[in-house]
């Protein structure tokens, strides 16, 4: 099929399922903002998002666009190499045209990957698997607020995250406008606005999800000072 066996085709996979994965973080920060004004509307979120059968289907969803996505960088990574061959080293060395972000999309992939396991177990595994798989845990499986502020309590996890969410940055603002490219953006002009759209967007959102991470490490949060 032309999406699997064409280069062109897995780009377009690259692009699109990247593309809905920055609209889930958009919906994922906007939601994680909520934690800072009120532990109660943030619960109220979790808890409708919880082992509900939509919210279900929608993990499933989630689930297999990232798969699909980074299953589709390895192939392309692979392929790029061999058609570049020994030439992707001299580019590597001294190009000063080719981003940074852009030549490590495949490294900060593997950092995003491990620490996105890591969050899905400090967050994911202590409520919707541990509410659908009948596990008791520390806090109730819709108490998303009390998993942000035991996690963000350690610094260890703190510096983790940090690390985490500069990869995803790197990561994004690349992705973002080669996403663009690949679904037909063409022309200077719009090539380097959708360039700058991409930068400003994806530094916002992941200030969004800064600005959580460090408003519980260092209890700043506005929704601390009335939490039980
Ligand atoms: C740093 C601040 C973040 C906080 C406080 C946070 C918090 C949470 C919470 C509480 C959940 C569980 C929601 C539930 O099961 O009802 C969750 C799930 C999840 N988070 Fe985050 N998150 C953060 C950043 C991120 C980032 C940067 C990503 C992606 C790169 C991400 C991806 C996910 C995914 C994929 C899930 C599972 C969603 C599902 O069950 O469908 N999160 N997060």
């Amino acid at each position: 099929m032309w999406l699997i066996n064409s280069s062109i085709g897995r780009k377009v996979v690259m692009s699109v399922t990247g593309i809905a994965l920055i609209l889930f973080l958009t919906f994922h920060m906007s939601m994680n903002i909520v934690a800072l004004f009120s532990g109660e509307a943030y619960n109220m979120i979790c808890e409708f998002l919880g082992a509900n059968w939509y919210a279900v289907v929608a993990t499933v969803g989630l689930g297999a666009l990232t798969v699909a996505h980074i299953v589709y960088a390895f192939i392309l990574t692979a392929q790029n190499r061999r058609a570049r061959g020994s030439e992707r080293y001299a580019v590597n060395g001294s190009s000063p045209k080719v981003e940074w972000a852009s030549k490590n999309m495949l490294v900060l992939g593997i950092i995003i990957l491990l620490g996105m396991l890591l969050h899905l177990f400090n967050f994911w595994y202590n409520m919707m698997f541990a509410e659908l798989m009948h596990i008791e845990m520390q806090f109730a499986p819709s108490d998303g607020f009390s998993y942000i502020k035991e996690t963000f309590a350690n610094p260890v996890f703190v510096v983790l995250y940090i690390v985490w969410l500069c990869a995803i940055w790197f990561h994004l603002s690349h992705g973002f406008w080669s996403a663009m490219q690949t679904v037909g953006v063409n022309g200077k002009v719009w090539f380097n606005r959708w360039k700058m759209i991409g930068l400003v967007y994806t530094s916002l959102l992941m200030l969004g999800f800064l600005v959580v991470v460090l408003a519980f490490a260092f209890g700043c949060a506005p929704s601390l000072c009335c939490a039980a």
